[in-house]
């Protein structure tokens, strides 16, 4: 690496050169990423070629999206999740052997100190909604039961807005709960139908890809992260069969195997009841836990 003296004066033909050549050899793989990125950075601007003006509002877009950023709402997460690269970096690290459940993006509504409930026990803490029943199983490539799994689910209302959206209109913590498998694996609790929704215009993430003609539309879904010792942790969606909107997630978190029909329940008035499988993958040396 060349260092002082022998460094590339900076041009316009040496820019990354130059900045490469300024970092210390302390971590390798960190200074081969942000060297990549930057490189990168130099080459969409000399395509580009933005003036001053123009830089500074890629700037001040940026500062936005930190500014929008806080412990309720993540616009970095969202800015990611949008461009897709949450999707590419979950598809490069979460490939699983046929018959396991794939992972999926977790967007950027999940709460960590989600709390457990009972199995049976309702999340819709307002009532708010059509009735929904959600069962499910949680079980190993060879169909045996994980049990005692950990399921936790998040899902949007039936006007498709997170809890975290609406800390003034919904309970904290509504449409959101961790359940234990039983020695079956099974699990099964109560909610209501989630509906579709656009992810936020109001931040600057969604206003600049709105303002471009892009899509910002997601089908009906749940999420769910399901762990137990000893195997990947998923984290995924299962979506509304019945939606019409399936093919345009802006989050590309659609997979076959994830689309599940929310069948009518003649036992749940008004309701539907879904049945969810999950198939978990041993843990494997190197792979995410
Ligand atoms: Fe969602």
């Amino acid at each position: 690496m060349l260092r002082g003296a022998d460094a590339p004066v900076f041009s316009e033909a040496t820019s990354a050169e130059a900045f490469a050549a300024r970092f210390s050899q302390h971590d390798p793989a960190t200074a081969r990423l942000i060297s990549a990125v930057v490189c990168h950075l130099h080459d969409l601007i000399k395509e580009f070629r933005p003036n001053q003006e123009q830089w500074r509002k890629v700037i001040e877009f940026l500062t936005e999206v930190g500014h929008a950023s806080d412990e309720r709402r993540q616009e970095w997460v969202l800015l990611s999740d949008l461009t897709g690269a949450s999707a590419l970096v979950e598809e490069i690290n979460s490939r699983r052997p046929a018959g396991a459940t794939p992972n999926t993006i977790r967007g950027p509504f999940f709460r960590a100190d989600t709390p457990e409930r009972p199995l049976g026990a309702s999340i819709s803490l307002d009532g708010m909604g059509e009735p929904l029943i959600v069962e499910g199983r949680v079980e190993d490539l060879d169909g045996q039961p994980v049990a005692g799994a950990e399921i936790i689910t998040w899902q949007a209302n039936a006007q498709g807005y997170y809890e975290n959206q609406q800390p003034d209109l919904q309970p904290e913590f509504n449409l959101r709960g961790l359940f234990r498998a039983d020695q079956n694996g099974s699990f099964h609790y109560r909610s209501v139908r989630p509906a579709g929704y656009s992810v936020p215009h109001d931040g600057p993430v969604g206003r600049l890809l709105s303002e471009a003609g892009y899509p910002l539309h997601r089908p009906a879904h749940l999420h769910f992260v399901v762990r137990a010792p000893g195997f990947e942790t998923i984290t995924t969606h299962i979506y509304d069969a019945g939606d019409p909107r399936l093919g345009e997630d802006a989050l590309f978190g659609v997979r076959p195997e994830l689309v599940r029909p929310f069948e009518p329940d003649a036992d749940v008035a008004g309701g539907a009841r879904v049945a969810v499988r999950f198939v978990m993958v041993r843990a494997r040396p190197g792979r995410n836990k």
